[in-house]
């Protein structure tokens, strides 16, 4: 297993290319089963989580190929089982029920279990799945779902914590084949959803209003082959932004789309940070450090939980007192106890970390417990004193591409080594 050394200290200076989302890619990739015909996607991140979607593909029968970020599926002839195995190595595999269902009308999928960042509960995909006319079980361990025909429906998505961006996705994959129209109140307006109906419809299907929170589908008898680029990961841009913020002398990150990173714009501006808003880029100057923020995350457009990890890690050596409050995973605090063994002055009340920023990190070793906490870590030990050690990296691997080759190329000292 790899660990990855962090060397702080070394300030960031450079321009670094964003690649393309894995939050998009996964929908996309799962919704080539949706036809019998080709597709190509462009701009394919190479990440292990996209790696397993690729291998639960082709388990399911699909040719799937890869070559340089670009993946050619055919989905000629497919079963509707997907084996426990691989899917049980990351939750997002939960997305290929709704195309299962759109095109064969079954599926088995083994049920996703709760996460570090807290319970993964998948209540409103199969509440949608029902209302479109599929019989739902839960029986040893899978979710089965089975209909005779799908017939459109009126469904809300609206949970407690808001909308869910995978149940969006589940649904608007079943919905395009089913019989008449469908809309989907209180549906996720994450651009990666915008992304996935952007794809759909090149497939021929018959969708509005993608990027709100009422989305109709027109359903049709079948779709085909099509070509996409995938859009930036906004989150991995975010990351480098709030590594900018943190250890940065100059650093511009290009190939993004800043209408997508709004909100983390608005904190970093907010605490001061210098900020140059390009078409396609930002670049980030460094300004001697920056204020504190009371940031509170919510769906599309507020603030990402994805992020949330990744600014406590700016805020615990910003000066001042900051809150970080998650309002959509509630239990995603994993990291702060990690942040806690290199010094950081925070504390929880509830669902609110509160963060004394310190002048610098001490380095120490540090476990990974999640992907973004992962990220949050890397970010820590860019500024602290000394070498930190962080254990369980494949973590990172699930959702960055190359982020130590990346942050080395802007200046940074990041070794990967066996553990
Ligand atoms: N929720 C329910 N019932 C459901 C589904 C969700 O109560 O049936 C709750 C969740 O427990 C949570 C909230 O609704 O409190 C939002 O969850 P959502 O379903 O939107 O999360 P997701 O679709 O499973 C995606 C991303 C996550 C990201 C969240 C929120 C992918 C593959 N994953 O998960 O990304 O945090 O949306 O934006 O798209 C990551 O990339 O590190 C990551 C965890």
């Amino acid at each position: 297993m790899d660990k990855i050394l962090v060397h702080g200290g070394p300030r960031l200076k450079g321009n670094v290319r964003v690649s393309g989302s894995k939050n998009s890619a996964l929908p996309i990739l799962a919704a080539t089963l949706l036809t019998r015909e080709p597709c190509i996607i462009h701009r394919v991140p190479d990440l292990s989580d996209v790696n397993f979607m690729q291998q639960i593909l082709a388990k399911l029968g699909a040719d799937v190929e890869r070559a340089s970020g670009v993946v050619q599926i055919r989905a000629e002839k497919i079963h509707t089982e997907a084996p426990y195995d691989i899917v049980r190595k990351m939750r997002a595999s939960v997305c290929i029920l709704g195309p299962l269902l759109g095109r064969e009308k079954e599926a088995t999928v083994s049920m996703p279990g709760g996460c570090v960042i807290g319970d993964r509960p998948i209540d409103l995909h199969l509440k949608g799945f029902e209302a479109l006319g599929s019989a739902v079980r839960i029986q040893g361990g899978d979710v089965k779902l089975f209909a005779s025909r799908l017939i459109g429906a009126r469904i809300n998505l609206r949970g407690k914590f808001g909308s869910t961006v995978l149940g969006t996705d589940n649904i608007l994959m079943a919905a395009v084949l089913a019989e008449g129209t469908t809309v989907i109140d209180g549906a996720a307006e994450e651009p990666e959803v915008v992304d996935l109906a952007n794809f759909l419809i090149k497939m021929g299907a018959k969708i509005e209003g993608a990027g709100t929170n009422r989305i109709v589908v027109e359903g049709v008898a079948e779709l085909h082959g099509a070509e996409h680029t995938v859009i930036p990961d906004r989150i991995e841009a975010g990351t480098f932004l709030a590594a900018a913020a943190l250890s940065g002398d100059d650093v511009t990150v290009t190939r993004l789309d800043p209408s997508h990173l709004t909100a983390v714009t608005d904190a970093l501006l907010t605490a001061g940070h210098h900020l140059d808003i390009g078409s396609d880029s930002i670049r980030v100057r460094a300004n001697g450090g920056g204020l504190p923020l009371e940031l509170r995350t919510e769906p599309y457009p507020g603030f990402p939980t994805d992020m949330q990890a990744q600014f406590c890690a700016l805020l615990a050596t910003t000066k001042g007192v900051s809150t970080v409050t998650e309002n959509v995973f509630p239990q995603r605090f994993m990291h702060l106890s990690e942040i806690k063994r290199m010094g950081a002055q925070v504390h929880l009340e509830g669902s609110t970390a509160i963060i004394r920023g310190i002048d610098q990190l001490s380095a120490a070793p540090v476990m990974a417990s999640d992907l973004r906490a992962s990220a949050a870590l890397v970010l820590a030990g860019l500024q602290a004193d000394g070498i930190t050690e962080i254990n369980r990296v494949y973590h990172i691997d699930r959702g960055y591409e190359s982020i130590d080759d990346k942050l080395n190329n802007l200046g940074a000292q990041i070794e990967r080594t066996k553990a």
